[in-house]
Formats: structure tokens, C-alpha cells, sequence
């Protein structure tokens, strides 16, 4: 059984983690041109700065929930698993989801890096404080290692999803809260599902990919995930 799992915010709603583009998404309250871009930072990284620390001590608060327990538990019982999520958040490894196992293909945000030169890092102390803290090595401003609006995806990752499909096409493909906005995750969900194994769409609502999906589950995630996966693992 080879499996691709593609997840959006959706999949972290339920655990108090609001969304993007849903009723009280992040973008119907604040201006992404304001906060999630290079330019943004530039104008203003102090805003920005706090902006991401108010949304890691979220996180911190939060927990992984079912659909995040379920998407772990189907990584066990696949031959190949792959999980693709657009998340930035750390629950689905907290739920045990292999750093192996798992793109996070916009990036980590409890990851820092410098906005000039390639050091990177994890440090609780610093992304606590609310100045917005210098490289080590070349003295330019730390930013959140997330990928923002008008930035490339990191190589690197892409890589392994490339490597993943081109190994052959997957039994099984499941997208899970995402509004499928960017058109490299509906060509990836097609891709992998290129022999038609079964291309499962877990959303409350309608996105671009629902027209190309062969069962819709119009459930929030955490009830059909852990569902879904039960059922998967009887068969
Ligand atoms: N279960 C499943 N799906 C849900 C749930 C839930 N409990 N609650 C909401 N959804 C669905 C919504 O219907 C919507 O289709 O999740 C989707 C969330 O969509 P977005 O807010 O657009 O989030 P996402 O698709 O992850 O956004 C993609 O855009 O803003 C950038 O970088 C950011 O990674 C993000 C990317």
C-alpha cells in the first residue's frame, strides 16, 4: 500500500489553530501583503516578528488531534507513506509522524533563519523574545523559516516529493483541509493518483480538487480521518 497525504490548516482547526481563508482565517483578519511576505519584513519586522511569535506560543497551547493521530497511525501500517502539509505548525509530528515521513513544504515555524546568509535554527529563548533577534554569523535580522508569499519552495523539498512520485504512482492519495490554492498540490494529488488507486478529499467544503476526487467526505477531519484510517487498516 503506497500512500500520499496532503493536509492544509484545515486539519489543525480542530485544535484551535485557525485557518487561512475559513470564517476567522488569518487572511479575513490581517492583510497577507502586511505580514507573510519578504517586503513586509523588510518594511516592518517588528510587526512580522510578533505576528509569528503570538502564533508559535498558539501552537505551543495546542494539541495534535485525531486527524493528526490517524494520519500517524496510517504512516505505520503503509508499505510507503508520504505525508505533504502545508502546515507550519508542529502537530503532526507531535501526533509521531517521522520527520522521515513528513514535507513541510511551507516551511517550519519554529524554525528561525537569517534573512541574508543560510544559518538556521530552533531556539526556544530566542523566539521568545520580542526583539527581533540578529545572526550570529553576519549580523542581518533573524526571520521565521517559514516560505512567504512571492518566495520559492525549498528545493530540497520539493526533491523528495519529486523522488516519492517518480517511484511509481500511489494506491492511495487522501487531501485533507486545504483549499487546494496552489496548483502544485492539485498537480501532486494527480499525479500520485495517476494509475486512479483512489484520490480521497476530506473537507467540509468545495475546493478546485473536489472535481477530481473519487470519494468526497464532507466531514471535518479529526471524525473522518480517524474513521477513514480505521477502516483502511480493517480492509
Ligand atoms: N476539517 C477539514 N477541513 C477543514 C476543517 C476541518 N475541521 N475546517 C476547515 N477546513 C477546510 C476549509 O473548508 C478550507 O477548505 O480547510 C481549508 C483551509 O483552507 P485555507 O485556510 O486556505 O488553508 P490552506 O489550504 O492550508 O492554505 C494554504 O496558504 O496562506 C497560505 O501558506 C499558507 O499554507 C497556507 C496556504
Amino acid at each position: 500500500m503506497r500512500v500520499l497525504v496532503i493536509t492544509g490548516a484545515g486539519v489543525s482547526a480542530e485544535s484551535g489553530i485557525p485557518t487561512f481563508r475559513g470564517k476567522d482565517g488569518y487572511w479575513r483578519n490581517f492583510d497577507p501583503a502586511k505580514l507573510a511576505t519578504p517586503e513586509a519584513f523588510a518594511r516592518d519586522p517588528e510587526l512580522v516578528w510578533e505576528w509569528y511569535r503570538e502564533r508559535r506560543q498558539r501552537i505551543r497551547n495546542a494539541q495534535p488531534n485525531a486527524a493528526h493521530a490517524a494520519i500517524a497511525k496510517l504512516a505505520q501500517h503503509a508499505d510507503e507513506f508520504l505525508l505533504v502539509t502545508q502546515n507550519v505548525d508542529d502537530l503532526h509530528a507531535r501526533a509521531g509522524l517521522a520527520k522521515q515521513n513528513m514535507v513541510q513544504i511551507h516551511g517550519d515555524i519554529f524554525v528561525t533563519k537569517c534573512s541574508r546568509c543560510d544559518f538556521r535554527r530552533r531556539d526556544y529563548e530566542q523566539e521568545q523574545r520580542d526583539v527581533v533577534p540578529k545572526c550570529p554569523e553576519c549580523d542581518a535580522l533573524m526571520r521565521p523559516g517559514v516560505v512567504w508569499f512571492g518566495e520559492q519552495l525549498t528545493w530540497d523539498e520539493l526533491q523528495r516529493i519529486e523522488s516519492y512520485l517518480d517511484r511509481g504512482p500511489c494506491d492511495l492519495v487522501i487531501v485533507a483541509g486545504t483549499t487546494a490554492t496552489f496548483g502544485y498540490i492539485i498537480d501532486w494529488a494527480l499525479r500520485a493518483n495517476r494509475h486512479g488507486g483512489g484520490l480521497i478529499e476530506v473537507n467540509p467544503e468545495e475546493t478546485p480538487l473536489s472535481q477530481f476526487a473519487t470519494r468526497l467526505v464532507r466531514e471535518p477531519a479529526a471524525v473522518a480521518l480517524a474513521l477513514l484510517v480505521n477502516q483502511l487498516i480493517e480492509l
